[in-house]
């Protein structure tokens, strides 16, 4: 039976909380006080990264039955466990859609049952796949171009399904190109500043994958961290809004290795959208959010930590 470190008596579920954007958001809940409980089976995550003051529940979300004991009681519910790979759902679109659909699913049921005060969901802008214009607003149709963009999407879906028929208030934040601190370098995930930093600090060449053309809205993950505390709070949202959470400028991947520096090698495109770019209206309309940390900070921040000058 794990141990409570409550301060506050106000409990909070983090799915995913081992994992790169959850592990951030639970260090900012603990911070603010909250006690902070985390579901994950640490298959992408690690507990390592699980702040010691958190009470960790080590579940599967495909498992519902483990579910609304530990959910029960909790104000708000951060759903970002997932399978966040585009590369990975192509070659293995079951098992992803077990984790990112029926998993999310498993999260809303739980949620409604234990009484939960609003679930906030971590959507991707994976669904929008290549639209006719930028920047990218959530009123267009979403165009998903793998598995798990679509798998993404249904879980906004289901989410504003929740709030309609069972009362259950939720949000959905599609994030945009997350980067940060504990990121994953070897994730198959379509985010190069990761691999850039890994290959640039042992001494390799930057692969890009097709012309470098292509562009990306990198998103701070304390912006993103930021975005899901407002979400919890705003008065303006919970009947399954769909909110883009992107920091409103993109950069070419060519643009993204010179921060970066060093030789480049190209290698055969991949199945991705050309270019993203968040219009973030809505996030400061309803949420009062806009991004914070520039692009050249994070990187530069990045290099540090990484040891490369
Ligand atoms: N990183 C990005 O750029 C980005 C962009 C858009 C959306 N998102 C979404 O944000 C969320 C977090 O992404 P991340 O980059 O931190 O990924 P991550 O892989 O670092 O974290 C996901 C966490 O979910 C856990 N998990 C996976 N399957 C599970 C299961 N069946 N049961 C319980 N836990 C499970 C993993 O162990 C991991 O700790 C995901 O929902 C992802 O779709 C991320």
């Amino acid at each position: 039976m794990p141990t409570s470190n409550k301060k506050q008596n106000i409990k909070v579920v983090v799915t995913g909380g081992a994992g790169f954007i959850g592990s951030h958001l639970v260090d900012a809940l603990i911070e603010k006080d909250y006690e902070t409980h985390v579901i994950d089976n640490l298959s992408g995550g690690k507990k390592e990264d699980i702040n010691p003051k958190a009470v960790f529940h080590k579940a599967d979300i495909r498992e519902l039955d483990a579910l609304p004991s530990i959910i029960k009681g909790a104000k708000f519910v951060f759903h970002l466990a997932a399978l966040p790979r585009v590369q990975y759902s192509i070659k293995h679109p079951a098992e992803t859609h077990g984790v990112n659909v029926t998993g999310t699913l498993n999260i809303l049921i739980a949620a409604k049952e234990g009484g939960v005060k609003r679930v906030i969901y971590s959507a991707s802008s994976s669904a929008y796949g290549d639209q006719k214009t930028l920047p990218l607003r959530e009123d267009m149709t979403p165009m998903p171009k793998s598995p798990y963009g679509l798998q993404k999407y249904i879980g906004e879906l289901y989410a504003r399904i929740w709030s309609e028929v069972h009362g259950l208030p939720t949000v959905s934040l599609r994030y945009f190109n997350v980067y940060g601190p504990r990121m994953n370098p070897d994730g198959a995930y379509a985010l190069a500043i990761g691999k850039f930093l890994k290959q640039r600090k042992g001494g390799k060449p930057l692969t890009i994958w097709g012309d470098g053309t292509q562009t990306r809205d990198f998103t701070h993950v304390r912006d993103v961290v930021r975005a899901n505390l407002l979400a919890a709070e705003s008065t303006k949202v919970g009947k399954g809004e769909v909110i883009n959470t992107g920091a409103g400028r993109n950069f070419s991947v060519n643009e993204l290795a010179e921060f970066i520096g060093g030789p480049v090698v190209h290698e055969p495109p991949r199945l991705e959208p050309h270019d993203t770019l968040a219009d973030n209206s809505l996030a400061r309309k309803l949420l009062g959010w806009k991004s914070e940390v520039k692009l050249e900070d994070g990187i530069k921040e990045l290099k540090k930590e990484f040891g490369i000058s």
